[in-house]
């Protein structure tokens, strides 16, 4: 497969570029822009961003590859990364990977045969009270799971409907003693 930005997107680089000094730092949102564009930045994405930004290879890859939220190979349409680091580890974090896992016929790292969900297992996302917590794509937090939830969850976005996601209020300032 050939990737090629589309005009739109070659625009919004244009702008990008101009908000920088030099165009190194553009190369976070471009790979971002790549990836909503691609569904990934596989190492053939990597070489359209250096080529787009006139950036070494090496530093697109460089920069690609440490950020987990890159994904550098294709992956489902939605891809549900499970949070067992402790907080959700102690409230049942490898229950519901395990309960995914049967649900999905998959395992963690996988992808269903339809393309539609990704499983993974993840370390923190800053979300600990609210445990056990996965995240869709990037995006979105589903928290405090439970099996009922994850039924909910998958039957919504496999209709391809947005689940009601559950907002989260952060301590206000004035409350912090
Ligand atoms: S331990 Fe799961 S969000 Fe922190």
């Amino acid at each position: 497969m050939a990737y090629e930005f589309t005009k739109e997107d070659l625009k919004e680089i244009e702008k990008l570029k101009t908000k920088y000094p030099e165009v190194t730092p553009v190369t976070l949102p471009a790979l971002w822009i790549a990836q909503n564009r691609f569904g990934h930045v596989n190492p053939e994405v990597q070489k359209l961003v250096a080529k787009t930004l006139d950036l070494p290879e090496a530093h697109v890859h460089g920069v690609a590859t440490f950020y987990t939220q890159y994904y550098k190979e294709e992956k489902g349409k939605h891809v549900l990364d499970v949070c067992t680091c402790l907080s959700c580890q102690l409230c049942g974090g490898y229950d519901i990977l395990n309960y995914l896992e049967d649900k999905l016929g998959i395992k963690k790292g996988e992808t269903t045969d339809d393309g539609m969900f990704t499983l993974n297992e993840v370390e923190c996302l800053g979300a600990c009270g609210y445990a056990p917590m996965l995240q869709v794509t990037n995006d979105k937090y589903v928290n405090h799971l439970t099996e009922e939830k994850v039924d909910n969850l998958i039957e919504s976005l496999k209709n391809g409907e947005q689940p009601e996601y559950e907002k989260i209020g952060m301590p206000r300032r004035n409350n912090i003693k």
